[in-house]
């Protein structure tokens, strides 16, 4: 496994590969099984595999956690080389930013709804920096987990609207034994606080129970689903169509319950496609 720090070094690397299929799987290390899951597929699905770690600092609001972000790079270099990964790209902030650079807005109104009415300017970074990644990259495939709906659902929408010849491939939710959603941010869980972690996957899970007995009212849902979410602080719980529009009623095969909430001072988000 080539490891590079330096994006010209990289470019000029990568530049030696004409007919090889790349993939490419962007991630903010302290790397697990969720990540994994989406290299593997990469490593499978392609001649060569290049994943990136970089905590980048745009997506972060003022006062989140981007200092305290878990790191743990030499065990995610383990990991990469183990899974088969050819190229690891961890650059600094030098590396991917310039002064006073041209901005990025996410679409005025799904950029800024659920995550990104929570976290304003969250998907302006994120897809400055997605966008860098692949330009650098220039991968025929690029690995994001359904884990961040929204996210991947505006990292689809910029790749069309931007005419990228670049495949999306979406990965699906990898969670632990008690189900819940494997996260980076799982790891500032105290054991007693996993514990109460739980109740977002039950709740989504009960949501599907209801759903499968042919409940299709979302505010029906959403109440069950609040009903089951104990001892954790609940900001959001929406049903939305693969778009993004808010749904009345469940549509199978078109809909994504999503469910954001406060376990302590933790914010976790989860979701199921139905
Ligand atoms: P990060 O949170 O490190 O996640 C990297 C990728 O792993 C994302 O596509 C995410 O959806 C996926 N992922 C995380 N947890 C997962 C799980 N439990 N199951 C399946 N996939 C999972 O998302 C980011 O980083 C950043 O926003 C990034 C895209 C790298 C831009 O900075």
């Amino acid at each position: 496994m080539k490891i590079f720090t330096k994006t010209n070094k990289l470019i000029q690397y990568l530049s030696q590969y004409k007919s090889e299929s790349i993939g490419f799987v962007p991630t903010m290390g302290a790397l697990h099984n969720g990540h994994i899951s989406l290299i593997k597929r990469s490593v499978e699905e392609n001649d060569i595999t290049i994943v990136s770690i970089f905590v980048n600092p745009t997506q972060f609001l003022e006062g989140e956690d981007l200092d305290k972000y878990p790191k743990k790079i030499e065990a995610d270099k383990k990991v990469c080389s183990f899974a088969g990964v050819d190229i690891l790209f961890i650059p600094t902030k030098e590396e991917i930013y310039f002064e006073d650079e041209l901005s990025f807005i996410a679409p005025k109104t799904k950029g800024f709804i659920l995550e990104g009415y929570h976290r304003p300017g969250h998907f302006n970074g994120v897809l400055q920096v997605v966008l860098k990644l692949l330009n650098i990259t220039k991968p025929t495939n690029a690995y994001f987990g359904k884990k961040d709906a929204q996210q991947l659902y505006l990292v689809k929408k910029m790749i069309k609207e931007l005419f990228l010849n670049i495949n999306i491939v979406e990965c699906e939710i990898v969670r632990d034994e008690s189900a819940l959603a494997l996260s980076s941010r799982n790891e500032y869980l105290t054991s007693a606080e996993k514990e109460r972690a739980k109740s977002i996957p039950n709740s989504l899970k009960k949501a599907t129970e209801l759903i499968s007995k042919g409940e299709l009212s979302s505010v029906k849902i959403k109440k069950e689903i609040a009903k089951t979410l104990i001892e954790v602080k609940v900001e959001y719980i929406e049903i939305v169509d693969r778009d993004f529009n808010k749904l009345e009623q469940i549509e199978l095969g078109n809909t994504i319950i999503l469910v954001a909430a406060y376990v302590g001072t933790t914010r976790l988000i989860d979701n199921i496609w139905i």
